[in-house]
């Protein structure tokens, strides 16, 4: 089992102030690693922090903002700048397009406006891109270098209503393909993690209600959602020794969901909330470009 400890390892992960971030980063403790935190909200970070601290490790708090590129950057150096260098980078922060109360759009793509395909695809993959680029200096400084990016199965699969985050997912599993193999002859490693569905804020809003949940597990053969320590605990393979062969993957972590035809497993499945066509919710259009008077 000692292939799965990083001890000593310098790591940096991103959205680490709640969910799948911050039990990565206490996994990534536990086995050893010093571990830089960052998200956008500070005393979150903190708490996550603590639980760091509590394996006995350091934690550095880099906070900042990965929609603005110039402090995505700023995060990655003063991680490695901090810590002496890195290790691992796990890229983990990620969104749902949201509604301005805060409730995530779950819509198919043409009743959707262009903003939420904005939103989503500039936070999840446009800061992906620049993580990885400031990220490439010291990675390949390192003896044991692991870049793993948090995407999804529904990068794999789809995910019609969620066809942005879907398409930003795939678009991370393209991406650990293309710098796995231009940065293997550097000793770094790249792989992708596609968890299945996960109870975080980020999923409140379906394992919160009855039937929608019901529905969901409907779909997972093992019938249950994932808990964050089953994502965390595969992050740590992808990031340690473990995994050491292992590069240019997208390990899917979903519980059976994207097995054809998951319900060949004798999963009973309760009537879609889907059926009904849904009235999409009344929102504001995206302000169209008035054309210009011709004379
Ligand atoms: N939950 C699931 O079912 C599931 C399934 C598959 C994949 N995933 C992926 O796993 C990752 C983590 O998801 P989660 O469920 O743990 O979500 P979550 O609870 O909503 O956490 C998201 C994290 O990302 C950070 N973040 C969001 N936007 C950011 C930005 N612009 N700059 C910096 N940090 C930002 C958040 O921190 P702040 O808000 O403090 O900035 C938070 O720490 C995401 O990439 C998600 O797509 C989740």
């Amino acid at each position: 089992m000692s292939t799965f400890r990083v001890d000593g390892a310098r790591a940096l992960v991103t959205g680490a102030s709640r969910g799948i971030g911050r039990a990565v980063a206490q996994a990534l403790a536990e086995a050893g690693a010093d571990v830089a935190l960052s998200a956008r909200t500070g005393d979150a970070l903190k708490e996550t922090a603590t639980l760091v601290q509590e394996q006995g490790r350091t934690a550095v708090l880099v906070p900042g903002d990965l929609a603005d590129t110039a402090q995505a950057v700023h995060v990655v150096d003063r991680a490695a700048r901090t810590l002496g260098g890195l290790d691992i980078v796990v890229h983990n922060a990620g969104i749902l397009p949201m509604e301005a109360d805060g409730s995530p759009v779950v819509l198919p793509l043409q009743e959707s406006f262009q903003r939420d395909w904005d939103s989503v695809l500039h936070v999840n993959l446009g800061a992906t891109a620049a993580v990885c680029r400031a990220a490439y200096p010291y990675l390949v400084e390192s003896p044991r270098a692991s870049l793993v990016l948090m995407s999804s199965v529904a990068g794999v699969v789809g995910a019609p209503r969620m066809e942005a985050y879907a398409a930003s997912k795939a678009a991370q599993i393209s991406l650990v393909r293309s710098l796995a193999t231009g940065w293997a002859h550097h000793g770094v490693r790249v792989n992708a993690l596609c968890p299945g569905w996960t109870r975080t804020d980020m999923t409140a809003f379906a394992y919160g209600s009855g039937p929608l949940s019901d529905w969901l597990m409907g779909h997972v053969p093992l019938g249950r959602w994932a808990e964050v320590a089953d994502v965390a605990a595969a992050t740590l393979y992808l990031a340690s020794p473990a995994s050491a062969y292992l590069t240019g993957h997208a390990l899917v972590l979903d519980g059976g969901m994207s097995v054809p035809d998951g319900g060949l497993a004798g999963t009973p499945k309760p009537p879609s909330p889907f059926a009904a066509p849904v009235p999409s919710p009344s929102r504001a259009a995206d302000p169209l470009p008035v054309p210009e008077p011709t004379p």
